[in-house]
């Protein structure tokens, strides 16, 4: 028996050295950290439950069945994260770059099988260079067998992708499926086709960074959700964002503990600026309504603020306009991310807290040609879809169809407050009074002054909250320091809360 145990921990520390000491050394040069070292940053200690550490790859051509590595360029398994269960892979670059063979595709198959039997989150730890070039048509059948279970998978349990080296060609359609995607700067970069091949097609001179980095795709294209400088920093971030999310679609959010005897924020009485046409930063409101904001998408569309955070320790989704981005306007990028997140907190029963200041869609050819019409029902849709808590809170502008798309009581908000700033109306006092008393002003002897008095006029009787309480499209205009004990009373009041919608096969979201 003893040479049998001694066999094991032969084949154990073997499969632990990953593609070897010199291997390591240079992936730790690139300033990377190993597979398994992330694999420890990321799970509670002692936690990992290997599986799979002695598969190899069958391949016989190129000499590959002269090179074989246990566990061949990903390590498979399932841990805890602050106590809760997660599935995790995390591909060894060590081992043949990380690249994914058969063998490969199916150990990572494996832990995604179970993890939708378990009903437990999928974090992948994304290194590789991509399809086993030698393996052909065989690699490429692996990674669509892992995006099909990414799509089964998706609505069912978290999933959770980190990108931190390459990711290339049809390796990114698997990040892309899942939830949320993470970057690190500097040594992560993801693109369907790389710098060279991009200068030979268009003759475009770009490095990878550009073409493909963290903060290209935070910035610019909207794949990175999350980007960080390091990777301890990455591994750190996606255990947060799990602390807002339950383990599947029919767990309910981690609570925490929340104890506050004074729940009135008299700083939230000064924030709004006299004058409606000034900017202000809502995430200072977002700050002061939570416990911890943890954001979402931060550098991208940032006319539109969205994130989870507790509100009396219940987990919530905050879809907020920001009127310091382009005076809050929803435009398609806006509407885009705002809708992937609703989707996101419905389907995992997040509540949503909706914070309007929204003077409209913003107007031009660009937007027009390019689809506002299109992309801006995304988000009318997946608010009337979902059917999670849904309360709403005015606070300044709430002009035209943007209003009726920021949750309004119509599309089935279950709590709409406003601030007495709140001004609901077709659009804003000046727009509205030029096209309606057009004529008028045009014969005035002084336009200018008819104009002025007309504005004031209008303010006075549209720009507020009331005909819209008067209507009970608003359940009530409150002080905005009430506004988190109003939160929290409708949030517990919604616990209980039932809805659906008609059967079908499937909702058909404009794409
Ligand atoms: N298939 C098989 N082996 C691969 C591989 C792949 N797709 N990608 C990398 N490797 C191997 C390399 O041959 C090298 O092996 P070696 O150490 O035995 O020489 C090892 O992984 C490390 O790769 P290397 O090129 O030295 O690393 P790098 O950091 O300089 O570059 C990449 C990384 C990803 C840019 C580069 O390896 C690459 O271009 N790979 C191919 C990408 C691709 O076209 N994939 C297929 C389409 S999806």
């Amino acid at each position: 028996m003893e040479d049998k145990f001694k066999k094991l921990e032969k084949l154990r520390s073997a499969a632990l050295d990953g593609g070897g000491k010199e291997k390591i050394e240079q992936q730790h040069k690139k300033g990377k950290l190993t597979a398994r070292e992330r694999i420890d940053l990321l799970v509670d200690s002692g936690t990992f439950q290997e599986i799979d550490s002695l598969v190899t790859h069958r391949s016989q051509d190129f000499g590959l069945d002269k090179q074989k590595f246990y566990g061949d360029g990903v390590i498979t398994g399932f841990a805890k994260i602050d106590g809760r269960p997660v599935a995790v892979f995390s591909q060894d670059f060590t081992v043949f770059g990380g690249s994914l063979s058969e063998a490969h595709a199916e150990k990572i198959c494996k832990i995604m099988d179970m993890a939708l039997k378990t009903g437990i989150p999928i974090i992948g730890l994304n290194d590789s260079g991509g399809a086993r070039i030698q393996e052909g048509v065989v690699s490429l059948g692996g990674y669509a067998e892992i995006f099909l279970r990414n799509t089964l998978a998706s609505g069912v349990v978290p999933q959770i992708s980190a990108i931190l080296g390459p990711c290339a060609g049809g390796a990114v359609y698997s990040p892309a499926i899942t939830d949320f995607t993470f970057m690190v700067r500097n040594t992560s970069y993801m693109f369907v086709t790389g710098p060279n091949v991009v200068k030979t097609v268009t003759h475009e001179d770009v490095s990878f960074e550009e073409l493909g980095g963290a903060d290209t795709h935070a910035s610019k294209s909207g794949v990175a959700h999350f980007v960080f400088n390091t990777e301890a920093e990455v591994l750190e971030g996606i255990r947060q964002l799990l602390s807002y999310l339950p383990l599947n679609w029919m767990d309910s959010p981690p609570e925490k503990i929340f104890t506050s005897d004074d729940l009135i924020i008299p700083e939230l009485d000064t924030i709004i600026p006299d004058n409606p046409n000034k900017p202000y930063d809502m995430k200072e409101i977002i700050e002061l309504l939570t416990e911890d904001f943890y954001e979402v998408h931060s550098q991208y569309a940032e006319n539109i603020v969205v994130g989870f955070g507790r509100i009396g320790g219940m987990s919530v989704g905050i879809i907020a306009n920001q009127p310091k981005a382009l005076a809050g306007v929803l435009d398609i990028n806006a509407s885009v991310k705002g809708a992937r997140f609703v989707r996101f907190c419905d389907a995992f029963s997040i509540p949503l807290i909706v914070l309007v200041d929204v003077p409209g869609f913003l107007p031009g050819t660009e937007q027009e040609w390019n689809g506002i019409i299109r992309h801006g029902a995304k988000l009318l849709f997946a608010f009337s879809e979902a059917t999670v808590p849904k309360i709403t809170v005015i606070t300044r502008k709430a002009y035209g169809g943007a209003y009726d798309v920021m949750n309004s009581k119509h599309i089935r908000g279950d709590f709409n407050f406003a601030w007495p700033s709140a001004e609901i109306a077709v659009m804003g006092p000046k727009g509205a009074v030029e096209i309606i008393f057009k004529k008028e002003i045009k014969n005035a002897d002084k336009p200018e002054e008819k104009l002025k008095k007309l504005v004031e006029e209008y303010t006075e009787k549209f720009a507020n909250p009331y005909i819209a309480a008067e209507r009970g499209y608003i359940d009530e205009v409150i002080f905005p320091r009430e506004t988190k004990k109003r939160l929290i009373d409708s949030l517990n009041i919604l616990k209980t809360k039932v809805d659906n919608n008609p059967k079908k096969k499937h909702s058909n979201i404009p794409l």
